[in-house]
């Protein structure tokens, strides 16, 4: 049986251990979407576990929806981006960049661009966001038209490269939590009538062309995805075929060998088992609240072969060496996730401090 401390092969890298940093949005960047200056810092202070996934990056103008997010498609964001992986590869760690398209999740008080969201379909998600001026409504957005789908699965391919260019080791397709690539799944936000709308085949078929143009741009054993099936979030809903969607779009992924299958589970045990029965590679588990007796749970029973953690990892840098000793993890402050200084982000306090 293999332990979270043994090291795994995961695409073309062999990671050090199998804990995974998951992806969480700290909305620090800069206006132009260039991550900030403590970025570097951050991530290399949290670069001894496995595999760190960044916060989820832009890959355009139109996906962003939240306050002070990074992006990856300009040539200042690579540049930028090159200090953050060169730090974390100068503690031996490895990056994959989560590029993440909000989709409707948008506000245009948010975005530099000052645009409506783009969407599926011109439904709005019945949620609020927080914005410069506080919480607001997040407005309908508006339905691109299908060449609009053809061009954001090539600004995905472009932010791959980019992210290759920039030193990433890979990346991660958001592909949950109710952002763009799972709003085509939902019938709640996909009344399309072409050929992204409809039946599971089309609505999940934006999700395989970004993975299928992202493979092709830098390999899929750089490539991962991110999922995370049933999710309640924000006017998502799957509907009854929603299990099923699931099922193809895995047994479709598989085809292209990527490097991972990243499941946030959101506590469908059937299909959890049914999806890794159907997916051969490497599967991350994250299972949000995990207490710290229920860490090694998912690898020890066969179902993972990473698990990944985002509060814990993120309130202690040295969360690799805490857990080995058996130290006593220090608490996330909720108050400094989102914005902000180092306060709550550079300065939660390591062993040794
Ligand atoms: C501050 C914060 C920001 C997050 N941002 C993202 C994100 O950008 N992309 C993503 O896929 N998940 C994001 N998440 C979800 C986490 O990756 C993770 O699934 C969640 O926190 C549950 O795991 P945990 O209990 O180990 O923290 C975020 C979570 C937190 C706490």
């Amino acid at each position: 049986m293999s332990t979270l401390f043994e090291s795994v092969r995961l695409g073309r890298y062999d990671l050090s251990n199998r804990l995974v940093m998951a992806p969480m949005t700290r909305s620090r960047a800069n206006l132009d979407g260039t991550p900030g200056d403590l970025s570097p810092e951050y991530y290399s202070q949290r670069a001894d576990v496995g595999l760190v996934v960044t916060e989820g990056v832009q890959p355009s103008e139109d996906g962003q929806g939240y306050m002070a997010t990074p992006g990856i498609y300009t040539p200042e964001h690579i540049a930028a981006w090159r200090k953050t992986t060169d730090a974390v590869h100068s503690k031996g760690g490895r990056i994959f960049l989560q590029l993440m398209h909000a989709g409707r999740m948008s506000h245009p008080d948010n975005t530099p661009h000052h645009r409506q969201g783009v969407a599926p379909s011109a439904i709005a998600p019945g949620a609020q966001m927080f914005t410069p001026t506080g919480l607001q409504d997040a407005p309908t957005p508006r339905a691109l038209t299908s060449d609009e789908v053809v061009q954001t699965v090539a600004d995905f391919a472009h932010a791959a490269r980019s992210a290759v260019e920039a030193g990433a080791d890979g990346v991660e397709i958001h592909g949950a939590n109710a952002y763009l690539i799972q709003q085509f799944f939902a019938p709640s936000a996909n009344q399309r009538d072409d050929r992204y709308g409809g039946s599971i085949e089309n609505r999940a078929r934006f999700a395989i062309e970004v993975a299928t143009a992202i493979a092709e741009a830098i390999g899929g054993d750089r490539t991962g995805i991110r999922l995370s099936p049933g999710t309640p979030l924000w006017g998502i809903d799957e509907g009854p075929e929603g299990a099923d969607l699931y099922r193809y779009l895995v047994a479709e992924l598989e085809k292209l060998g990527l490097a991972y299958l990243h499941i946030m589970d959101q506590g469908n045990e059937a299909l959890l088992a049914d999806l890794r029965r159907l997916w051969s590679g490497k599967l991350i588990v994250n299972r949000p609240g995990r207490t710290r007796d229920a860490i090694g749970a998912d690898l020890a029973s066969g179902l993972a072969d990473l698990e990944a953690y985002g509060q814990i990892i993120l309130a202690n840098p040295d969360f690799v060496e805490r857990l080995r000793t058996g130290a006593p993890f220090n608490e996330a402050d909720r108050m400094t996730f989102f914005g902000g200084t180092e306060k709550g982000y550079t300065d939660y306090p390591a062993l040794a401090d």
